[in-house]
């Protein structure tokens, strides 16, 4: 398979620029055109450690600009193409579900139809190419707490078949049947069929992949974990939804980023992989950890900033539990989390804390002008 000119969506954002990260490092002979609008949650300051090398180029453009995607397409020779780019944030999806149709579905529909117009024009037609969608655990809906009765989250990771046969069967497999509540999730579920329909309609070999909750550095801290080690540094209130008894399946993005190396180099087309963590969390005992890794790196007695906690109005449509059964994934291209939740959660306290400068420009309001007059021009 000729996968030397890529084009990779959304990587100036958080899972996004890890993938960049990976591939440019990993295949110096292939091409890595990073497309990106740099909306407020890119952030090209993710990729200061790539930006300069030969096989990276950045490209700000929008998803949505059909004709703009189609001649990159014909200027880059591009053979494949993995789709990250959205709005991802459920909370700015209940406010504004427009912009996350026009991104999440228009979008997905504008770079399905660039590629199959560039593709079928050339002699070799689909050979050789690739559209790797990635998509998200939340277009399931949402599972019950249905633990066998004495076995409640945290769950740690650990190996996927242990932990199916200690905590039940009740999972998002890969023919669950969509189910989504928000308008973010409910716009995903929408490009994921597009996709699949431009597999089943004109044979483009496409591939899907439906992840659970990611964490790690570049997130931008608008998400629960970055968002509370910050608030937690600066003792601001920790804003809980709910009791805090919704349970996420916690995914380290470099383990994502492997998944999905090996998928699209490995993956069978038309199909769906679900990826996850094997790692449920209640989110108020994540939120503890968090609190009491925060305290501990700087030197705060741990535990000391529990009173942060501020139990607030629930999110709309809350969503109960997310679960993902990766098996397939593992059974068939012998992937799993490599990271420890502890081990994974300390390296990301540590990340943020250490990297304060990124997260100020971020919170300051000062980075979206700064990217702005870069830009300006281009
Ligand atoms: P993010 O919000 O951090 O980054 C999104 C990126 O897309 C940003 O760089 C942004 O500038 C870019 N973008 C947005 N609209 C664009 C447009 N119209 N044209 C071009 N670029 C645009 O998102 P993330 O958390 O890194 O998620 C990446 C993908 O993975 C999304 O498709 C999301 O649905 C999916 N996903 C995320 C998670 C998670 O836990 N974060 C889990 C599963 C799946
Ligand atoms: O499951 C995959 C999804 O995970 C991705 O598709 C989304 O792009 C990503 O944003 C994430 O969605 P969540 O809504 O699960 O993530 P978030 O970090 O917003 O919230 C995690 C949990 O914490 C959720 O139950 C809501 C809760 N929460 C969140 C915030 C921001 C709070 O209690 N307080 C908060 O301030």
């Amino acid at each position: 398979m000729d996968m030397k000119s890529i084009i990779i969506t959304g990587g100036a954002g958080f899972i996004g620029s890890h993938v960049v990260r990976l591939f440019v490092n990993k295949y110096p002979e292939y091409r890595i055109i990073n497309v990106d609008k740099l909306t407020y949650a890119g952030n090209l300051a993710n990729l200061k450690d790539v930006e300069e090398k030969p096989n990276y180029r950045f490209v700000k453009a929008d998803i949505c600009d059909f004709d703009t995607i189609y001649a990159l397409m014909q200027e880059e020779h591009v053979t494949g193409i993995i789709h990250l780019a959205a709005e991802s944030h459920v909370d700015r999806s209940i406010k504004d579900p427009f912009t996350f149709a026009r991104t999440n579905v228009m979008g997905t529909l504008s770079l399905l139809q660039a590629a199959k117009l560039y593709w079928e024009a050339q002699p070799e037609k689909y050979e050789g190419k690739r559209f790797y969608h990635i998509s998200t655990d939340e277009v399931y809906g949402a599972l019950e707490m249905t633990h066998p009765e004495g076995i409640e989250p945290p769950f740690s990771t650990q190996a996927s078949s242990e932990h199916h046969e200690a905590y039940g069967e009740d999972f998002f497999v890969e023919t669950t049947k969509y189910n989504p509540h928000s308008p973010y999730s409910a716009s995903k579920a929408s490009s994921d069929h597009f996709v699949r329909a431009f597999h089943d309609t004109y044979g483009m070999p496409t591939i899907v992949t439906n992840c659970s909750n990611n964490y790690g550095p570049y997130q931008f801290p608008e998400k629960l974990i970055p968002l509370f080690i910050n608030n937690i540094r600066h003792r601001k209130p920790l804003p809980v939804y709910g009791k805090g008894e919704n349970v996420r399946d916690w995914l380290y993005v470099e383990d994502h980023a492997r998944a999905i190396d090996l998928i699209f180099h490995q993956g069978t087309v038309a199909e769906t992989y679900n990826i996850g963590g094997f790692n449920e969390w209640k989110n108020i005992d994540i939120i503890r950890v968090v609190i009491n890794t925060v305290d501990r790196l700087l030197g705060r007695e741990e535990g000391e900033d529990m009173n942060l906690i501020t139990y607030v109005t629930d999110r709309a449509g809350h969503d109960m539990r997310y679960a993902i059964d990766s098996r397939k994934l593992q059974a068939e291209l012998g992937w799993e989390p490599s990271l420890q939740f502890e081990e994974g959660i300390e390296k990301t306290v540590r990340w943020y804390l250490e990297n304060q400068d990124w997260m100020d420009n971020i919170t300051s309001g000062e980075y979206e002008k700064y990217y702005e007059d870069m830009y300006k021009g281009r």
